[in-house]
């Protein structure tokens, strides 16, 4: 692709709905009120808040920079850069979500599944399938063909939005789902604080409670490692998002808007799942996983009675758009990075990361099932790359960090962010960017490799 050729997005919003849309996730809706409830509710809401306007600002203006101003995707930025000899960091972040989207589409094709099960109960009555979700849910993963099957259909879906490209494509399939995806969450969460009984959820979710979080150390770490997911840090695909980004949009401003973007609807899920939890089947509420959002959460769908499937459909399907708009920013950024790569055209690369997606997924997908045998290290294939991605993914924000800090220099980082014709970032930014990326967000992020290991490991007992 020439230079002059390069896609952009239309304006600021756009980047900022995109960059979000990919940002607001599963993590969002399972991950972070599992981990509020286990982490001691408001003691875990404030230490997430705290690093996400440090940190997490940080990390999204480096990556979103080192993208515009190499306009290259992550696979050649480091390269174009001037510095031939960190090209290995790109490599690594494109590995990262060519490896994360097959599995993360097995999981896209699991919300597809329940979607159409809650569409049938709803318009079709009677008991359905999904009356018993522990069964179903177990039926359905280890089923021969459905998992692949539904996989292949959440893939296509992401696939159709991909080849229409940038402006058409992603900016126009944002417009849609994401607007709708916020009015659902909060016509849910308002439900749920209506449910009689739904004061006592509230309160465990935001009163800080110091008894259960454990140490600080385990609280910062979960906040943390949960930050990196849920603002799609390391994958590469904040830069090359940033490459599409126009000279005279403000990076800062832009960072700003994503992260309060991708927390307010972090903390608005837990006011959807934590009361109703707590409610009906308050045992499952530190359940981490698969389990919380495919069994415990029909379960209660099961029983509020005529609502239920209702309330399964709306649920279901505001998981299947957040899961979709994350799918397709990974799609995006290794279309892009095998363009940018090979220098293919766009259509090409669109089909091999396509059959590539396609063939890495059936593993994962046929994994709990046909496939089941193929265990690497003992775990299941998806679980086993899930937790492999997430050691690698602290190796290349660490990198990131490195790279940006001291090889390319905080200096180039905060020029390219002046270059929207603004003075740019204040003089207390530009002092607290420097500090933070050549030492403090090293050591943090380092701390996290280690936990990752001690985790995957079980290695100690602190690792979260
Ligand atoms: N940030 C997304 C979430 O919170 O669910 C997940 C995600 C998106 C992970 C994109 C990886 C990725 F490349």
């Amino acid at each position: 692709m020439k230079h002059g050729d390069r896609a952009s997005w239309s304006g600021q919003l756009a980047f900022v709905l995109a960059a979000a849309a990919s940002a607001i996730g599963l993590g969002n809706l399972w991950r972070f009120p599992y981990l509020a409830a286990k982490y001691g509710g408001g003691v875990f809401i404030a230490t997430y808040l705290v690093l996400s306007m440090t940190l997490g600002i940080v990390l999204l203006v480096t990556e979103i920079a080192i993208g515009r101003y190499a306009r290259q995707s992550q696979s050649t930025a480091f390269m174009t850069l001037g510095f031939g000899r960190w090209n290995f960091i790109g490599i690594l972040a494109t590995v990262i979500p060519l490896f994360i989207m097959p599995y993360y589409n097995v999981i896209g094709g699991w919300v597809v599944r329940y979607l159409a099960a809650y569409a049938k109960l709803a318009f079709g009555g009677g008991a359905g399938a999904i009356a018993d979700p522990g069964a179903f849910f177990e039926g359905f993963i280890a089923a021969p063909w459905a998992p692949f099957v539904a996989m292949a259909v959440f893939t296509a879906m992401s696939m159709v939005v991909i080849v229409m490209g940038v402006k058409n494509g992603i900016e126009k399939a944002n417009l849609v789902m994401m607007p709708t995806l916020l009015v659902m969450a909060i016509a849910l969460a308002v439900y749920v604080a209506t449910l009689p009984g739904a004061g006592e959820g509230i309160r465990y979710y935001l009163v800080p409670d110091f008894s259960k979080c454990g140490s600080i150390g385990k609280v910062f770490l979960g906040a943390m490692g949960q930050m990196f997911y849920s603002l799609s840090l390391a994958m590469g695909i904040m830069i090359t998002y940033g490459s599409y980004m126009r000279r005279t949009d403000s990076v800062k401003k832009s960072a700003v808007r994503i992260v309060g973007a991708d927390t307010f609807v972090a903390v608005l899920s837990g006011f959807m799942v934590i009361p109703v939890v707590i409610m009906f089947d308050p045992a499952s509420v530190e359940t981490a996983g698969a389990g919380l959002m495919f069994v415990s959460l029909p379960k209660i769908f099961a029983s509020l009675g005529a609502a239920g499937p209702w309330i399964g459909l709306v649920f279901f399907t505001l998981v299947l758009f957040a899961a979709l708009t994350s799918s397709i920013s990974m799609t995006e950024a290794c279309v892009a990075a095998v363009c940018d790569f090979f220098h293919w055209k766009r259509r090409p690369s669109i089909a091999a990361v396509g059959v590539w997606t396609v063939a890495l997924g059936a593993v994962s997908a046929f994994g709990y099932g046909r496939w089941k045998a193929f265990s690497p290290c003992g775990l299941p294939a998806l679980e086993f790359f899930d937790s492999a991605m997430n050691i690698l993914t602290p190796v290349v924000a660490a990198l990131t960090c490195v790279f940006a800090g001291w090889a390319l220099g905080p200096k180039r980082i905060l020029a390219e962010c002046r270059r929207d014709g603004s003075r740019g970032p204040s003089r207390v930014f530009n002092v607290f960017y420097i500090v933070m990326v050549r030492f403090v967000a090293p050591i943090l992020v380092a701390a996290i490799l280690v936990s990752e290991i001690c985790r995957v490991f079980k290695i100690g007992g602190w690792s979260i």
